[in-house]
């Protein structure tokens, strides 16, 4: 059941997909106080065993009990333990304790403040700084699997997911600095020359001519729509990155445009709102009127005319280098220092350093400018958090209009619990650090909590120079995720698979994937279409087991499968709680694979370097199929199970479409596999290989 009480005057944000009537009741759970300057806050004492999951895109343990966060989308490269804000604001937390659990979440979409026993351990308090909101109690309508029920009534609230093309499950390779047509040619060329399954090239902003949107640099791409086309033939996409800032350009069209017809976002005095991020002095379209955003779209539907189908949305929180008011202040301020500055005083210095870094993504600049919402005209700082999301709603209202039946790919840094339904995420700039392949697999759960299955990070790490070691363990994590993506900035270690020496055994980690792949989009599918979460804590599945609850470095994936990355350096296996009887499958390929029966219990699990492992519950299989270099040419025409069924009868829901199609029927794509002792069974006839299965 969920209930609505809505404070102030909350804006149609679009998160929530059904229209619940509002409560006149007092809230229940919750104490309400209005604090000065319109804020709100919400508090609840916490018993000692209660946990708290949820907020999304976050650093910090699953359980996020004990820290404090901040819902304000920040262009945050530094995602270091004590980071409150990273790209997205996804403001859902289930509260999980013996006596009335329950979730809640806050449509606003301005800063919001989570305070989840920081200040006092037995507290929670959450502060919406506006106090303009809706907010929604969820409580459980089954008493067993109280988490899972939580999270699949939040998700019907907020409506389906995004669903990917599912090319869009294969691997991609991506790197800062990709410019020209040899460029991703030569990366598609040298994968296919080693084998390594490949089935999209992202190219950063270095294609465009000037950091322009929308356009691209003639002279390193002559020809655009050839070379998408070649590489296509070669089963692989392009895929282009567009960023929220236009550049500020009178000879530039686009910016023209949008000039003259006033889709940019403006100052109080009605000026164009300007500041600097990679083109230079650039304008902000004002994503929260449909003619802008229509406006925009354009862009998008002149690229797919170019045969692309795939895009990464960036710097949409959006990210400001600066302002010329804010480097006006700045300036300002070290001359009123210069003195001080010059006889070395140490507190200037900092003075001067503060000045000078405060300029980057300054509230200051989030107040300066405004959107046209249903509320007529808004300061940017109220609503700061849909803006990325609503860059996102450009796109796939542009792809509506040109390609209603096909599925485009989309995923974004910045985002919105509604924006789930437009599009992906990524989980931004992360380092090739060991820290930040933990939080890869921590942060899973939250944003599928959120609505945003197709999500993955930077494999191998973006900033920093990654080492074979860890790159080769950030592809075992990365097999099981729906964006497989490698990224890495501008000036690191190259780290495309095939320059390191054992990149053959990275094929073989990227092949393991390809032969997952799809019982991978099955279940992906079925998680989408069901209002299911891909990847869940242990205790979700598990909530009587008291060990579950405090594992955060194993992942429940998909019905019935259980991952356990290694997150080590020099590790040679882990130790891994399995809540009931699992089979361990050890992957070194896909076909050389050891099959471990486990009992329930802790377990020390040899897996060396070239070995990931993969676990499925008793009495369940997965099917495996044979590789190839590009996800089209994978059949299921015959498939290989593996499992544990000890003589028992199981079945498998397993779904199927062609991939491509925008609105899949869901019942027509499901079906079941069944198997037993030396039996199997497909409805569809195909041939199931029994040998995997003890
Ligand atoms: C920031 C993004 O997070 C990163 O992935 C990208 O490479 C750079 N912008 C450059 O476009």
């Amino acid at each position: 059941m969920i209930l609505r009480f809505d404070f102030g005057t909350p804006l149609h944000t679009g998160a929530c997909v059904l229209s619940l009537p509002v409560q006149k009741d007092p809230v229940p759970f919750l104490t309400v106080s209005a604090l000065a300057e319109g804020a709100v806050t919400l508090s609840l004492p916490l018993g000692q065993g209660d946990m708290l999951f949820g907020l999304g895109e976050q650093v910090g343990p699953v359980n996020r009990r004990g820290r404090r966060y901040v819902s304000w989308n920040s262009d945050e490269f530094n995602h270091t333990e004590d980071r409150q804000s990273l790209y997205g604001s996804h403001n859902f937390l289930l509260v999980w304790r013996e006596k009335e659990p329950f979730a809640l979440y806050l449509d606003d979409p301005g800063r919001v403040r989570w305070d989840l026993g920081w200040t006092r351990r037995d507290q929670m308090t959450v502060t919406s700084e506006n106090g303009d909101f809706s907010l929604y109690l969820i409580v459980p309508e089954d008493g067993e699997k109280v988490c899972l029920d939580l999270c699949a009534q939040f998700r019907r609230l907020i409506g389906r997911s995004y669903i990917p093309p599912r090319w869009a499950l294969g691997y991609i390779q991506s790197r800062w600095g990709y410019a020209s047509a040899e460029d991703a040619r030569e990366v598609a060329h040298a994968h296919r020359e080693r084998g390594i399954p490949l089935d999209g090239i992202c190219m950063d902003i270095d294609y465009m001519d000037g950091f322009r949107d929308f356009t691209w640099d003639h002279k390193a791409i002559p020809d655009l729509k050839g070379l998408c086309g070649d590489l296509k033939e070669q089963g692989i996409h392009l895929i282009p990155i567009i960023d929220a800032g236009v550049k500020k350009d009178p000879k530039y069209d686009f910016y023209r445009e949008g000039h003259e017809k006033g889709y940019f976002c403006r100052k109080e005095d009605g000026e164009e709102f300007a500041a600097a991020v990679w083109p230079g002095l650039s304008a902000f379209p004002d994503f929260f009127r449909r003619e802008a955003r229509a406006w925009f779209g354009k862009g998008y539907e002149a690229l797919l005319d170019e045969g692309l189908d795939g895009f990464w949305n960036d710097m949409n929180e959006p990210a400001l280098f600066y302002s010329p008011e804010g480097l006006r202040e700045a300036f300002g301020a070290l001359e009123g220092r210069r003195e001080a500055l010059e006889t070395g005083d140490y507190g200037a210095a900092f003075e001067m350093l503060g000045a000078v870094g405060g300029v980057k993504n300054a509230m200051a600049d989030y107040r300066r400018f405004y959107h046209e919402t249903d509320l007529g005209k808004t300061r940017h700082d109220r609503v700061h958090n849909l803006y990325g999301g609503l860059m996102t709603l450009s796109a796939a209202e542009a792809f509506e209009r040109a390609a209603p039946e096909k599925r485009i790919l989309l995923f974004s840094r910045s985002s919105f619990i509604g924006a789930h339904r437009w599009g992906g995420v990524w989980m931004g700039d992360n380092f090739s650090w060991w820290s930040h392949l933990k939080l890869h697999l921590r942060m899973l759960p939250s944003l599928n909590m959120a609505g945003f299955l197709y999500c993955g990070a930077d494999v191998g790490g973006f900033g920093a120079d990654t080492d074979e070691e860890l790159l080769i363990r950030w592809l075992q994590l990365g097999v099981f995720t729906p964006l497989f993506r490698n990224h890495s900035a501008l000036h690191t270690r190259l780290q495309e698979i095939y320059r390191f020496p054992a990149w053959e055994t990275m094929r073989d980690i990227v092949s393991v994937r390809y032969a997952l792949l799809p019982w991978l989009y099955s279940e992906l599918m079925q998680a989408i279409l069901w209002d299911r979460m891909l990847f869940r804590p242990l205790c979700f599945d598990y909530p009587r087991d008291e060990t579950a609850r405090e594992i955060e470095d194993q992942m429940m994936l998909g019905r019935d499968a259980m991952i356990a990355p290694v997150t080590e350096p020099h590790a040679t296996g882990r130790n891994v709680y399995l809540p009931e009887d699992m089979l361990c499958v050890r992957f070194r390929t896909w076909e050389d694979r050891d099959l471990i029966r486990l009992p329930a219990g802790w377990h020390y699990v040899r897996a060396k370097e070239a070995e990931f492992l993969l676990f499925v519950r008793r009495g369940s299989f997965i099917p495996l199929c044979r590789p190839a270099d590009r996800s089209d040419y994978v059949s299921t025409d015959s498939m290989y199970l593996v499992g544990w069924l000890g003589g028992e009868d199981a079945a498998l829901p397993f779904y199927e479409d062609d991939g491509t199609v925008r609105d899949p029927e869901k019942e027509k794509g499901l079906s079941t596999l069944k198997a037993g002792k030396g039996w199997a069974w497909d409805p569809k006839g195909r041939k199931l290989d029994t040998a995997g299965l003890c």
